[in-house]
């Protein structure tokens, strides 16, 4: 006869799955599935239009900088490199707080360490306004051509949104590989320069990190007459993919703000801070090497951001949470999405975007013993 069962029956010993979820860390979510930071929803406005900038003076701000960064570390707990080429990890400092002289510090480490990361900002609670004054100090704030902005303005704050409610960027890559190695709005005639992404927030468990690569080290990475062969060389970049593709997956209801944009870069420039020469292509928006065939110029670029996309030396990988800041230097990084989460889960961000000077090619130069200075080339015979 079979027993009897009992109130009083042992609860059956955990398995292994229920373990892991409950020590599985999760990521800040509201409970009813809301938005952590609603004032911060996508807005579409087809209508709206913004003139251009034009060019401005630009001073940067890593010029006035003490570099041994009293003001920026004196009251940090930690700070980890991510990998020795690129991104740092700063704790015990609040961006909030840091005052001018910490910014322009804050703008010479992010120079020399391509990204700095910062964990637990009160910065995402500041409002549009303190926000905008803390990262207007690296350069005047750029207007996105077609990204949403908060309904309730701020056009500067180019918000970053996926969710199942809302799939237009997770579409507007649907057929193709979410990764795409690209510097922010290099057909800008003065590119970005010292950027902010402020995450509110993530996917669940895990994903919707950023990738980030050093453009001084794929620069480096080439042998010395290569490099010799790409200074003085310059390169068109157009923002005419990134039109045509708002028009086609959005129709009447594509932003249109600007006009299109298409400028002239160095293939090649140099930091006007740390006078590091860094590659400045990207397969997002550069389209054409100037006084190269065509053949030629897709040759020669495909090669350039094949080397970007496959030296995962050169790269880290920046993990966020609901009040995660990265602050990096648009000139010398190279950087890309990887939308790798479930479809349908929340990621919510924004960006602030300071425009920086124009492009300064790096110059041909005779033999200027570079390759004498590269120690780990002439431990080599490499020269
Ligand atoms: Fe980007």
């Amino acid at each position: 006869m079979a027993p009897t069962a009992t109130a009083e029956a042992p609860a059956p010993a955990p398995t292994a799955a229920s373990v892991l979820a409950k020590k599985l860390a999760v990521r800040e979510k509201n409970e009813d599935g809301s938005p952590l930071y609603p004032d911060y929803m996508p807005f579409y406005d087809p209508l709206e239009t913004v003139e251009d900038l034009g060019y401005f003076d630009h001073y940067d701000p890593g010029h006035r900088a003490d570099p041994n960064y009293p003001n920026l570390l004196a009251n940090a707990t930690k700070v980890v490199d991510l990998s020795p080429h690129v991104g740092t990890e700063v704790e015990g400092v609040q961006i909030s707080r840091l005052t001018p002289a910490g910014l322009d510090e804050l703008a010479l480490l992010a120079a020399k360490r391509g990204a700095l990361v910062f964990r637990n900002q009160d910065f995402r609670d500041l409002g549009f306004d303190a926000q905008k004054k803390i990262v207007s100090h690296f350069g005047p704030l750029h207007v996105h051509g077609w990204a949403p902005h908060p309904a309730a303005g701020s056009p500067e704050h180019m918000v970053i949104y996926d969710h199942k409610e809302d799939l237009r960027v997770r579409k507007s890559w649907r057929g193709r590989s979410p990764v795409q190695w690209h510097t922010d709005q290099s057909p800008e005639p003065q590119p970005p320069g010292t950027s902010f992404i402020c995450m509110l927030e993530s996917p669940t468990a895990a994903g919707g990190d950023t990738l980030v690569s050093s453009s001084v080290a794929a620069f480096k990475g080439l042998s010395p007459r290569f490099r010799k062969r790409l200074e003085g060389l310059t390169a068109i970049h157009s923002n005419n993919d990134g039109v045509t593709q708002e028009l086609k997956n959005n129709g009447a209801g594509a932003v249109m703000r600007r006009k299109e944009l298409i400028q002239e870069h160095p293939v090649v420039l140099v930091h006007p801070v740390t006078k590091e020469k860094a590659l400045y292509v990207n397969p997002v928006y550069t389209k054409k090497i100037v006084g190269f065939d065509e053949e030629e110029s897709d040759y020669l670029l495909k090669f350039l951001f094949d080397h970007i996309a496959k030296r995962q030396d050169f790269q880290c990988r920046i993990r966020y949470e609901a009040g995660t800041v990265l602050v990096w230097d648009q000139r010398i990084t190279h950087h890309s999405q990887t939308l790798d989460y479930p479809a349908g889960e929340r990621r919510h961000a924004f960006r602030l975007t300071p425009l920086a000077n124009k492009p300064i090619p790096a110059l041909v130069e005779q033999d200027d013993g570079e390759c004498q200075r590269d120690e780990a080339r002439v431990q080599l015979n490499l020269c």
